[in-house]
């Protein structure tokens, strides 16, 4: 069986409920190709294991994290604080305001630990996804050849739509 090249990216998620969405971070990447993976940690359920798991990331390899989270959404601002690989936050619309709590909560960190914020929901989760893999691709000529014919095939879908 061939050897699973060690992940890059980890996707990390307050619950499980928040995979449905985060899917498509996972799909994205993997049209990318890029060796990723994805846990359920919480910030308020299992802190202690949130710490070991951003303290341990960079050791393993891990070169970028996406935190995705919902309501009082700290899961990225914690992130960021152990690690100073990027961290790219996504807004999780689980509660009845609909994500705009977990975005004002994500993008709102105070100067001195940043969180790249993306979209709620999942333009954020694919948008995390992509950005994840630009910033990969700035020391990895084959992503940046991949992104460019992600955009290429992204243009001409629109320019072959037609209308009834
Ligand atoms: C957050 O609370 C999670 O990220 C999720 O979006 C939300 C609800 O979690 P569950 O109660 O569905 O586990 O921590």
């Amino acid at each position: 069986m061939q050897k699973q090249a060690p992940p890059l990216v980890a996707i990390i998620m307050g619950s499980k409920s928040d995979w449905e969405i985060m899917r498509h971070a996972d799909e994205t990447l993997d049209r990318f190709k890029v060796p990723r993976e994805c846990r359920v940690i919480s910030a308020h359920r299992t802190p202690d294991a949130l710490r070991e798991y951003v303290l341990a990331a960079e050791g393993r390899g891990i070169e970028v994290l996406i935190a995705a989270a919902g309501g009082a959404a700290h899961l990225a601002g914690v992130v960021a604080a152990h690690t100073v690989r990027p961290v790219l936050g996504v807004p999780i619309p689980s509660t009845t305001l609909q994500g705009l709590d977990s975005l004002l909560a994500i993008v709102q960190m105070p100067a001195g630990i940043p969180v790249g914020t993306l979209a709620i929901g999942k333009p954020g989760a694919i948008n995390a996804a992509l950005l994840a893999v630009s910033i990969l691709a700035a020391a990895r000529p084959d992503l940046r050849d991949q992104l460019q014919q992600f955009r290429a095939e992204q243009a001409q879908r629109i320019l072959d739509e037609t209308l009834p």
